[in-house]
């Protein structure tokens, strides 16, 4: 089966367009695809959610939080939790200004809610216990807000998470904004892993390792899927759009030959694109990147190669994520790699305004963590006055990387163990790994009022006590 992947960006282009012209911020450069190429299918996409509303700028959907069966691999048949019967849950297309309205029902045996993770929306509809009750089973609850911002956003709940993400609980979000660059290929790549007991069930029980590192799998899902097949075409520039949904796992993804031009993060387009010969992604990160595949016909082992994140977590053998297989006609025309990104205002640092020091604690219970030595919710609050700019410090004390990771507003690098972070790698990041012993200065905008909360996200460690509120009044 053949069907034209391409069109996506051809599609979006009269609204790029027309976003251009009633702009006056960048001079935005969207390049019509020089050529029509057709991707081939290979089963592996998501499919896009059912949009009820027919204005071209507003989306109307239901989703479904319920239990169904799926079988991984050899594996007897799971039951596992997903929005709307698949893993990944359905994916929401939307564009800049946007707005959206999601009536949730939640028909599983207990209570949830939906978590907007990255998109910056009011805290009334962010999905977490300071802004919302409980989704009962049976109950339904609407969300609405509107797309701030372009980028690749994901969605999960936020009550008893650890256990509802792992038994399948998450969706993604793509939205669209100016400055896409041209592409022939474009992929959103979805990563999880899950560990599975004998008969089938999903590995809920929390033993201390799973504690430590966050419960990790030997069976490595792309789109839910265990090691597909992707297919691309000789000489494609193929743009990959990846979320690591994975309680603990951070993927350290690389292939052979490979280069990953990183021309994006959690918070859409950077203004200065550059390479790697790995990728790695923590849990709840996201990672716009491009790949010229090679312009022969052959196979790639896209792998997860061990990462040290502490504990002894870095001699893993390497786990197969998927096979590249590059097939079919080759690419006539290259498009070229994009060298500049779009500008991202820069935030100026100020004072440190309050400090979080992750740590772990033993306890008779098994491993906890803290946040300045409490676990949640007893860690005390931080108040911040709506609309300012405010400049923190992340601290980890502990022996292992937490992924940190802050609700409802980006934040900007501007030091890491105090060395100031280079002019040209400014991003808009909402999830950042922070090393074992190391330091991070950030700084945000905190401009939403309500309740707020920053976390690790390892699930496990959240779960376990890694969580903070800030209070923007
Ligand atoms: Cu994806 Cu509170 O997080
Ligand atoms: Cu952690």
């Amino acid at each position: 089966m053949i069907r034209v992947r391409r069109m996506v960006v051809a599609v979006t282009l009269p609204i790029v367009l027309s976003l251009l012209s009633c702009s006056d911020g960048d001079t935005a450069q969207p390049t019509a695809p020089a050529t029509k190429v057709q991707v081939p299918d290979d089963g592996t996409g998501l499919k896009a959610i059912q949009d009820n509303d027919p204005s071209p700028d507003a989306i109307s959907v239901e989703i479904d939080a319920k239990e169904t069966t799926l079988t991984y691999g050899t594996s007897p048949p799971t039951k596992v939790w997903t929005y709307n019967g698949t893993i990944p849950g359905p994916l929401i297309e939307a564009k800049v200004g946007d707005s959206i309205k999601v009536h949730f029902t939640n028909h599983l045996p207990e209570a949830t809610s939906i978590h907007w993770h990255g998109v910056r929306l009011p805290a009334s509809m962010d999905g977490t216990m300071l802004g919302q009750d409980p989704v009962n089973p049976g109950e339904s609850f609407d969300y609405e807000f509107t797309f701030k911002d372009e980028g690749l956003f994901w969605f999960h709940p936020h009550m008893h998470t650890d256990i509802q993400v792992q038994m399948g609980l998450y969706g993604v979000i793509r939205v669209r904004g100016q400055n896409e660059p041209a592409v022939d290929d474009e992929r959103v790549v979805v990563l999880d892993d899950i560990k599975l007991n004998p008969d089938g069930t999903v590995y809920d029980y929390l033993d201390d390792m799973s504690r430590m590192m966050g419960r990790e799998g030997k069976l490595i899902l792309l789109n839910g899927k265990v090691t597909p097949t992707q297919k691309f075409l000789p000489g494609s520039l193929v743009r990959l759009r990846l979320v690591n949904a994975a309680n603990g796992r951070f993927f350290n993804l690389s292939a052979p030959g490979v280069t990953w031009r990183v021309i994006g993060t959690d918070g859409g387009l950077i203004p200065k694109p550059h390479d790697q010969d790995r990728l790695l992604i923590a849990p709840g990160e996201r990672y716009d990147v491009l790949v010229r595949m090679p312009s022969k016909v052959g196979k790639i082992q896209l792998t997860d190669e061990a990462y040290d994140r502490g504990h002894d977590s870095g001699t893993a053998a390497p786990l197969e994520v998927a096979t590249w297989s590059i097939e079919g006609e080759t690419v006539p025309q290259q498009l070229a790699m994009p060298e500049t990104g779009p500008s991202i205002e820069r935030l100026s640092a100020g004072e440190t305004y309050f400090t979080a020091r992750l740590n772990e604690k033993d306890t008779p219970d098994g491993v906890v963590f803290t946040i300045n030595d409490q676990t949640f919710p007893n860690v005390p609050p931080v108040n911040v006055p709506d609309g300012s700019v405010k400049t923190y410090v992340v601290k980890n004390e502990s022996e292992m990387d937490h992924p940190f990771h802050l609700h409802g507003f980006f934040f900007q690098v501007v030091s890491r163990n105090d060395i100031p972070e280079p002019a040209d790698a400014l991003m808009n990041k909402d999830t950042i790994i922070l090393p074992a012993k190391q330091s991070l200065k950030l700084v945000t905008r905190f401009d939403e009022k309500g309740g707020w909360v920053y976390h690790c996200h390892i699930l496990e460690h959240a779960e376990l006590g890694m969580v903070g509120v800030i209070n923007v009044q």
